[in-house]
């Protein structure tokens, strides 16, 4: 006998409450589904189409809202982009250097991705003014991690706090080549030296203390601009000036969305769930890594590469998953996923601790007091650690009133969290999963409803 969850909305004005009433007992997911294109290699897709020469066609791209955000500001400053559909979109691309002045502020919305990845390329815009925002989260983002490399290249960047905040002002110029060794492993802040160093003479390398996300450097590559790589240093080197030229980029689903429903499928038992063409990047694998680490049933099926990327079907199954310790060069393979490895380490046995995340405190909400603060008050046993959490699995957890703190990612672990509580949980802001994910609602209501 089928047993379904309630899976409602209440919206009021633009905010929007998500309501989940698991059963009793006896739910279980089972099905196959796909998640949205890959956020991040969606958004380097409208930059570099934008930015080459000739006609960049984009399959799969995500619809969420940082996307749209990217979109709007390049087509501000005279990209061709055709209306955004997950089908095709078609940009005419203005040639390296021709971005035109954009007649108004730049908006990056809540996208730190848009916001610092543009800045490499607007930074290197000689003659040129740009000014350039966000919503309330990302102005309090830390922008002087990518303006003060800028600045040692020679840009032009002013901003409140020391040109550390968004409102940005930048004075495009002509800028000189560097070798920059980031104190983080940042793939915003990799991408965005890579970028500003297109149009420059000579070599500019990045070298970063654990290799991060590494889509700007095939992508980059695809698209014709020499890249050199080196492993053993975590270093990323553009020879500039570089001649991009328009191509067709098939965007895989994400795995940071998929991570959701793979930590679904191994908390809610006897469930079995598929999910097709995931990107399965080794720099963005961290979290099958942990989660076979904690004896979750995860195979990866039809595995394949497509425009440069690899990808997979992935299935998981429900099994008693065991505490971990996450921490070191794994955090930048998984840091995305933090939240909802979160909400798997409160239904593993034993206590898990997560370590060298400090990042997290400043991504589009505090998420280290985030997922503390609100995993606790459905009951859950976890310590607020400076750089991480500590958590303590198999207490039940109790339905109640909890806050995304409009942060997409913090939505939808809790949404999952809900699934294995006991009574009824309102999540409120949870429109915020739009950002990268706006089809969440739907798709947990159909695994939920059988
Ligand atoms: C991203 C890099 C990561 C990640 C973000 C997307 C990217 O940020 O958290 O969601 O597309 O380059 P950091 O570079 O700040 O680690």
């Amino acid at each position: 006998m089928p047993v379904s969850a309630v899976v409602t909305t209440k919206s009021t004005e633009d905010r929007q409450d998500l309501i989940i009433q698991p059963p009793l007992s006896g739910l279980s997911l089972v099905g196959s589904i796909t998640v949205p294109g890959d956020k991040s290699i969606s958004h380097r897709a409208l930059m570099l189409g934008a930015i080459a020469t000739g006609e960049t066609k984009i399959h799969g791209l995500l619809l969420g809202e940082d996307p749209r955000s990217t979109a709007a500001c390049f087509q501000a400053m005279g990209a061709e982009i055709s209306p955004l559909n997950t089908e095709q979109v078609t940009i005419k691309g203005i040639g390296l250097g021709q971005l035109q002045e954009p007649a108004d502020i730049l908006n990056a919305g809540n996208s730190g991705t848009t916001l610092r990845l543009m800045l490499g390329l607007l930074a290197s815009h000689p003659g040129r003014f740009f000014s350039v925002t966000g919503d309330s989260s990302l102005r309090s983002r830390p922008m002087s991690r990518v303006v003060k490399p800028l600045q040692e290249m020679g840009a032009h960047i002013w901003g409140r706090k020391g040109n550390s905040l968004a409102p940005l002002a930048v004075q495009g110029s002509q800028l000189k080549p560097t070798h920059y060794h980031s104190p983080i492993a940042s793939a915003q802040v990799k991408s965005c030296i890579l970028l500003a160093g297109l149009m420059v003479e000579g070599e500019t390398t990045v070298t970063e203390p654990a290799l991060s996300r590494d889509h700007s450097e095939r992508m980059l590559r695809a698209f014709g601009a020499k890249i050199r790589i080196n492993p053993e240093t975590s270093s990323a080197t553009v020879i500039g000036p570089a001649q991009l030229s328009g191509q067709t980029v098939i965007v895989p689903g994400d795995i940071s969305s998929a991570a959701f429903w793979l930590v679904a499928g191994a908390i809610v038992p006897n469930s079995e769930l598929v999910i097709e063409n995931v990107g399965v990047n080794p720099t963005r694998t961290g979290i099958l890594e942990v989660l076979e680490m904690m004896g979750a049933d995860i195979k990866r099926e039809n595995q394949r590469e497509v425009a440069g990327e690899p990808v997979a079907d992935l299935r998981v199954r429900y099994s008693q998953l065991q505490a971990c310790t996450i921490a070191g060069d794994l955090i930048p393979r998984l840091i995305d996923e933090i939240p909802i490895l979160a909400v798997a380490a409160l239904f593993a046995r034993g206590t898990t601790v997560i370590r060298d995340a400090a990042e997290l405190r400043v991504k589009e909400s505090d998420r280290i007091s985030a997922v503390a603060s609100q995993l606790n008050r459905m009951g859950g046993k976890v310590t607020e650690l400076p750089d991480g959490l500590e958590i303590t699995g198999t207490t039940a957890l109790t339905g109640c009133e909890l806050e995304t703190y409009l942060d997409h990612r913090i939505a939808m672990s809790l949404a999952i969290a809900a699934l294995n509580a006991t009574g009824t949980t309102t999540i409120h802001g949870a429109e915020a999963a739009a950002i990268s994910y706006p089809d969440f609602t739907t798709t947990l209501q159909k695994l939920c409803q059988r």
